[in-house]
């Protein structure tokens, strides 16, 4: 028998469901990958009204965009940025990077608001191809890079991150 038969002979019966469920354990960062989505979509509605003129719809899609982002930056950087800083000792490096790109991006957000308050489509789509174009990069470092450093680091000794971070994000 080659090690890897053996390996998995070692598991018994129901070998990849038990893998299956250490894996959905350990991913503490999934809400947040399903928050970039529904950013995404409020975001794209929000731009969408604002192209048609509809101001009070963009103005309730766009507060809706805005509460959904601050909450997923305020899960990220008062939840798990600090536990990964604290259990990798890495406090320089890339959550630094995406706290700096946070604060850029709230500043076209700030910047769209205010184009929303005086109806005024150019500045807002302005700003907002900006925004768009930052949020993928930053979404997709996160995703790609610092996510799955997180689930790793965090996997063994996460304590309670995993429920603190979903009441930040789920503004509870
Ligand atoms: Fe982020």
């Amino acid at each position: 028998m080659t090690g890897v038969k053996a390996a998995a002979a070692g598991f018994g019966n129901n070998p990849p469901s038990l893998l299956r469920t250490k894996a959905a354990m350990t991913s503490i960062t999934e809400p947040l990958r399903e928050q970039h989505k529904h950013c995404d979509d409020l975001f794209a509605a929000a731009e969408e009204a604002a192209q048609s003129a509809h101001w009070v719809e963009c103005k309730a899609q766009f507060a809706e965009f805005r509460s959904e982002l601050e909450a997923h930056f305020s899960g990220e950087e008062t939840v798990l940025f600090p536990a990964f800083e604290q259990a990798s000792g890495m406090s320089g490096g890339p959550t630094q990077v995406m706290r700096m790109e946070h604060t850029q991006m709230r500043g076209l957000v700030e910047q769209m608001a205010g184009a929303v308050d005086t109806h005024d489509a150019a500045e807002f789509c302005g700003a907002g191809e900006t925004l768009l174009m930052l949020m993928q990069q930053h979404n997709m470092k996160e995703e790609n890079i610092l996510y799955p450093m997180c689930d790793q680091t965090l996997a063994v000794a996460s304590g309670d991150v995993e429920e603190r971070l979903k009441a930040v994000i789920e503004k509870k």
